[in-house]
């Protein structure tokens, strides 16, 4: 079985990460956690939502941080910043904070279509459709979510055709890429094989990344597996920060850092500088006053302080 030579990692902890903190992180602080993961090499980082502030408060300060992302002059040329947009309202809003690219998520599940943006999937399908149109017209990407692509924290296991369907829809709506969530880390590498291959029966592999939170541990085994099907493109986020409001007990992404261990030792570039990725989960954590989710991150710290 030959392995990508290469994978995109797309940086998710600032959005999904710091979602479900229950402090607010401030405004500066975020961006400085942007800039320096930018400087740590990620290509593209998701910067914050323009959701409802009174759904989740902690994304309230989204134009402020995507403006002032977009004007740092520790911006690397080619470093895309998506931005979460769940209707027109959203990205509106977006584009007024000058974004690039906006990201779009539907759900496989009912219950947690409900739970997370207050209608069914059909009707978020409608929605998600004039916001990939408006995209369209300004020339604006758009890469799209599918939750609860294994599990659901209300109604257990999603059937992989359920998943598929929805995929499907957001890739003809115009999604360039359509990242599946396993947004309660409860899949293993059978489920989440099963779920990816329904998804590529009709559209080639390249289409999807994995979205893999770690709740169970089992995301670095859902990466590999989803490598060994030639999947190339996987969400993670630094320190592995976060949750989803919506799905309780459910933890981070996951760990940018213990992705790039795994990739950096099977020899497949991602173009992270590992020190400086660590520096940024170092900071994040002490300004959240705990220590890193990521093993490797623990691991390659001490190693250093011994050294
Ligand atoms: P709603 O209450 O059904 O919306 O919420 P509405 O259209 O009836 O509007 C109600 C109020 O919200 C109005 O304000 C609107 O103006 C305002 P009011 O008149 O009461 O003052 N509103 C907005 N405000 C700011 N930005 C907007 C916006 N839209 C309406 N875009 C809505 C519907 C989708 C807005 C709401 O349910 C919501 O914001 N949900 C948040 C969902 C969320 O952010 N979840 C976490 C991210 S998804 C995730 O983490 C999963 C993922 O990581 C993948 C995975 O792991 O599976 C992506
Ligand atoms: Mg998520």
């Amino acid at each position: 079985m030959s392995l990508p030579r290469r994978v995109r990692l797309i940086e998710v902890g600032p959005r999904d990460g710091l979602q479900a903190e229950q402090t607010i992180v401030p405004t500066t602080v975020k961006v400085e956690l942007i800039e320096r993961l930018c400087e740590a090499g990620l290509p593209a980082i998701e910067v914050t939502s323009f959701v409802s502030p009174k759904w989740v408060p902690q994304m309230a300060d989204n134009a402020e941080v995507l403006r002032a992302v977009l004007a740092s002059p520790r911006r690397r040329v080619g470093v895309s910043f998506p931005v979460l947009t769940p209707n027109l309202k959203g990205f509106d809003a977006a584009v007024e904070a000058g974004a690039e690219e906006v990201a779009i998520f539907a759900a496989a599940s009912e219950s947690f279509s409900q739970k997370n943006i207050n209608c069914s999937i059909a009707d978020s399908l409608r929605r998600l459709a004039a916001v990939v149109d408006a995209a369209s017209a300004l020339d604006i990407r758009v890469r799209g979510y599918v939750s609860c692509a294994v599990a659901c924290p209300y109604e257990g296991v999603v059937a992989p055709e359920k998943t598929a369907r929805v995929a499907q829809r957001l890739v003809e709506m115009g999604c360039y890429e359509v990242s599946l969530g396993d947004t309660i880390g409860a899949g293993t590498p059978a489920s989440v094989c099963r779920m990816i291959e329904a998804c590529a029966t009709s559209m080639p592999i390249d289409r999807f990344a994995g979205h893999y939170h770690d709740t169970f541990g089992m995301a670095i085994a859902n990466i590999y597996a989803s490598l060994e099907l030639g999947m190339t493109t996987f969400d993670c986020s630094v320190a592995g920060l976060g949750g989803c409001p919506y799905a309780a007990g459910a933890t981070g992404n996951v760990a940018t850092e213990d992705v790039v261990y795994l990739l950096d030792g099977l020899n497949i570039e991602t173009g992270v500088d590992m020190d400086r990725l660590l520096a940024s989960g170092e900071f994040i954590s002490a300004h959240l006053g705990r220590q890193p989710a990521s093993k490797a991150a623990r691991a390659l710290r001490a190693r250093r302080l011994e050294a």
